[in-house]
Formats: structure tokens, C-alpha cells, sequence
């Protein structure tokens, strides 16, 4: 698989103003690597909020119904799961006031998304579940010791052509082996992503194609409690809960 190093002045004209192009390397299917997306010392200040959140506070999980607060959740291998995962998830909702500093700082991945799906800046930040579609920054962490995300395609949708992966782990220092990965049959080769990034780059594909997040430096022991492993940002906008004809869920494959 094809690895665009790119830096963001480049990406960003690539996608706007040569959009069929840009759609075309991803449906080939090629990744892009964004370098220096992000102020690397900005993503890890956001790693280290959410990981001190997690150490001080309870793990629990709400349906994305009107009223549902931001929250974090411990996915271990939770049998109802769309994609089963071993992970600590973080999960944060444009609705809420005290995150528009947060959906300010993610607003040029929001508005990309906008722009591709044909909407206006800010279409989708502020809506609540039961307007169908709302905004999420979803933060991930993959512990050592096994953490994954199982082999999935996610749902291709108007306001989901490219998904945008914000590394916020350093390849070879939080974590040396597993980590995400792509390909682009069910038997072709896995393609690995890590090795080609550092903190606050921003790693962009697409999501309709088989990939899933390897384990994550299998000799170690698992611990819930430890700032490293395999994190990453993502600027999201997605499907509630409630039930509508286009509500698709990602499958595990
Ligand atoms: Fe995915």
C-alpha cells in the first residue's frame, strides 16, 4: 500500500481544491501521513488529561441518546461489541460548551469532513443525538500487553469518506510491536502505519477498506494504569443510537 508523506499545506490543497485526485489515491486505496498536523506537545497534553481522567475516575458506558455525557469506557473484549477491542476509550461530544475549545482545535479535520460531505464549517459540531448524526472526538489507548482493535471496515458515508487517525504515540517508545495496520483484500498483506509517524501527525485513509489495530507489544504485562502503549485522536462525526434507515455500524470481518 501506497504511504503519501505529505506535509499539511500540500494534503490540505490536495483535498480542496484537487478533490477528484485526492479521492482517487484513497480509493486506490493509498494512505496519506500528514507531518506535523499538530503541535506535538498539544496532543500529548490531550493524552495526558485523558489518561489522568482515567486513573481518577470510573469507567462507564451511555447509549449516544440526548443527554449522553462524555464518559470513558474500558473495552475488554466486550462480547456485544461491533468491533471487538481490548482499549481504554475516551469519548468527548461537541454538544457540550466546555469541549469548544477542544472542537476549535480539531475544527480544521471537522471542516474538511464538512467540505467533502458537501456541508458547510460547523454542520454537525453542535448537534444532539436526535438530530441522527453528531460530533465526537474519540481518544483511544491500546495498553501494552495486548491491546487491539479487531479487523474492521467501518461504514462509508457522506460525512465519513476519509478516516483521520491523530498519533498521538511515539513508534518505538510507547510501543515497539502491533500497532495499526491496513490492507486491501481480506488476504492480502497487512500493511503497517506506525512506523511511518510520529507524535501529531495525522494519518488519513480510507475507511471502507479491512484494517484493525494489531496487538500492542504482546510480551509485556497488561496495565490499565500506564501512560503508553498506542494512542490516537479522533475527530469523528458518526451515527447516535437511535434508529434511522442509514444508521450502519461498523463490522468486524
Ligand atoms: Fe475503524
Amino acid at each position: 500500500m501506497k504511504v503519501n508523506i505529505i506535509t499539511k499545506r500540500d494534503f490540505l490543497d490536495l483535498a480542496y481544491k484537487n478533490t477528484e485526485s485526492f479521492y482517487e489515491k484513497i480509493n486506490l486505496p493509498e494512505v496519506f501521513v500528514v507531518k506535523n498536523f499538530y503541535n506535538k506537545d498539544k496532543i500529548l497534553e490531550l493524552r495526558k488529561k485523558a489518561h489522568d481522567l482515567g486513573t481518577s475516575s470510573a469507567p462507564s458506558w451511555h447509549p449516544c441518546l440526548d443527554g449522553c455525557p462524555d464518559y470513558h469506557r474500558i473495552h475488554d473484549n466486550y462480547p456485544k461489541a461491533y468491533v471487538k477491542a481490548l482499549m481504554h476509550a475516551y469519548y468527548k461530544h461537541g454538544y457540550y460548551n466546555e469541549n469548544n475549545e477542544l472542537f476549535d482545535f480539531f475544527s480544521e479535520i471537522f471542516d474538511l469532513k464538512n467540505f467533502l460531505a458537501g456541508y458547510p464549517s460547523g454542520t454537525f459540531i453542535k448537534n444532539i443525538p436526535s438530530q441522527y448524526q453528531i460530533a465526537r472526538v474519540n481518544i483511544h489507548n491500546y495498553p501494552k500487553g495486548g491491546g487491539y482493535q479487531s479487523e474492521h471496515i467501518d461504514p462509508v458515508s457522506k460525512f465519513a469518506t476519509i478516516q483521520t487517525i491523530v498519533q498521538a504515540s511515539e513508534y518505538g517508545k510507547d510501543f515497539k510491536t502491533g500497532g495499526v495496520y491496513a490492507r486491501k483484500e481480506k488476504d492480502s498483506g497487512k500493511f503497517y502505519l506506525d512506523s511511518y509517524t510520529e507524535v501529531g501527525d495525522l494519518m488519513v485513509l480510507s475507511p471502507g477498506i479491512y484494517h484493525g489495530v494489531e496487538e500492542i507489544d504482546v510480551d509485556h504485562t497488561l496495565n490499565w494504569n500506564s501512560n503508553d502503549g498506542r494512542w490516537m485522536i479522533m475527530p469523528i462525526i458518526i451515527n447516535s443510537d437511535y434508529d434511522f434507515p442509514e444508521n450502519i455500524k461498523p463490522k468486524n470481518v
